[in-house]
């Protein structure tokens, strides 16, 4: 016990130096959007595709040898259904044969360029990385990867300002280290990342940032709704923009493929919120090992520490029964009154989220 402590102190030293380090040359606040730009161009880097049969058994145990478990494997810890593997590894074909299909291409391949590096946060000690992405506790996961990385020693010791503070909270992005070291950790390192219902997801990010707005973050009310309202709302007349940003406007400007782009390249790192899982993380490119559902979170948290071999270092913090159930009821709600077409054309750009991760098709608000 008292050696693994002195190990994670050693290890948050050395966490802190290659941060401290790194954080000279990279500077995480605000991107202008000509720095958004800049980001399109592509890394130069090889992976090995996912074509190299990531759901074969074999290679499931191999992976599995190289993140042995503390907890011996013969007997799933409380709370994780004793079949998750085999429901973690179903995901993992469905995701792998619609990455195959070549009429869906666009909606799910991504080059890998800094945005999606950006997005993956790194625990070297643990070789894990993880692949944010919003709404989905996504919060709770960095505490877990903080606290692994040895900058605390519990997770509700973390202040909740530390959290999403990069230079601070030892927790290093993909995106600042070497195209060699990002090759070599994503050869070998566990990766996951966590969806949910693509547009139950939407409702999610539209009230946390344009109605509730609790993180006060400004820009999304004071800069981003007028700009949609502006170019989305139908009557003009009713463009009262002190009223705020209509789920109905934020439908109509993410289903306008042109649009939205134009719109997207002055919203900046913000849009986060509302890109597709594909454009976040890259799943066709980057052979992840687990895709956890929020849904199903209760199952997927310990099956995700068991299966990164961290599960009796730290403890995912507990989930309120329920509140991650998909609410059909209340997307209808958000959803009622918005037209069939506006529907459709959300629909077709997160069509690649629905079938890559096998959400049905919401057919009570498409037909
Ligand atoms: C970070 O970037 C912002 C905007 O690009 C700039 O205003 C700020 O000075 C930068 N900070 C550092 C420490 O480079
Ligand atoms: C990619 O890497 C190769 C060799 O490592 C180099 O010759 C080439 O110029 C690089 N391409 C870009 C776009 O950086
Ligand atoms: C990654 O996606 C890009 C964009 O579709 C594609 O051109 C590239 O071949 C993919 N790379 C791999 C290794 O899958
Ligand atoms: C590819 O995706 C389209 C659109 O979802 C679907 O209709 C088609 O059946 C898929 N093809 C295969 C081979 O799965
Ligand atoms: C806009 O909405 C605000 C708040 O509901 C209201 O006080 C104001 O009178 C409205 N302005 C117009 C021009 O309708
Ligand atoms: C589902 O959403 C509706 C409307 O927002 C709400 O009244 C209801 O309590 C929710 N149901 C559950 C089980 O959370």
């Amino acid at each position: 016990m008292m050696r693994r402590h002195w190990l994670l102190v050693g290890a948050c030293g050395w966490v802190l130096l290659v941060l401290m380090f790194v954080s000279k040359f990279i500077n995480f606040t605000f991107r202008t959007p000509d720095e958004y730009r800049g980001r399109d161009e592509a890394l130069n880097l090889t992976f090995p595709s996912v074509n190299t049969a990531k759901v074969q058994p074999e290679l499931l145990a191999q992976k599995a040898e190289m993140h042995p478990s503390p907890v011996s494997s013969d007997s799933p810890p409380e709370g994780e259904s004793p079949d998750w593997e085999v429901v973690t590894m179903h995901r993992l074909q469905l995701l792998t044969s619609v990455c195959r299909n070549s009429s869906l291409w666009d909606l799910t391949h991504t080059s890998m360029r800094k945005f999606v590096l950006d997005r993956i946060f790194v625990c070297d000690k643990h070789k894990i990385l993880f692949c944010q992405t919003p709404k989905v506790g996504n919060t709770q996961w960095k505490k877990v990867l903080i606290v692994l990385n040895g900058k605390f020693s519990k997770v509700e010791d973390i202040p909740e300002n530390m959290v999403h503070d990069h230079e601070r909270n030892g927790l290093p992005r993909l995106s600042s280290m070497s195209d060699f070291e990002i090759n070599e950790r994503l050869n070998k390192y566990f990766k996951f990342f966590i969806v949910r219902d693509p547009f139950e997801r939407l409702i999610s990010a539209f009230k946390d940032k344009f109605v509730q707005n609790p993180r006060f973050e400004p820009w999304y009310k004071h800069s981003i709704a007028p700009a949609i309202v502006r170019k989305y709302r139908k009557s003009h007349r009713d463009a009262n923009h002190s009223v705020g940003l209509h789920f109905e406007d934020f439908v109509r400007y993410l289903g306008d493929e042109p649009g939205r782009q134009y719109l997207d390249r002055q919203f900046g790192d913000h849009i986060i919120h509302w890109l597709t899982y594909a454009e976040l993380c890259a799943p066709c490119n980057i052979s992840y090992d687990v895709v956890g559902h929020h849904e199903t979170l209760e199952h997927d948290a310990p099956y995700i520490l068991r299966a990164a071999g961290i599960s009796g270092l730290v403890a995912y913090p507990s989930i309120p029964p329920g509140i991650t159930r998909y609410n059909r009821t209340k997307v209808e709600g958000y959803f009622s009154g918005i037209s069939k077409r506006d529907v459709r054309r959300l629909y077709a750009r997160y069509q690649g989220d629905f079938s890559l991760f096998g959400y049905h098709r919401p057919d009570f608000l498409l037909d």
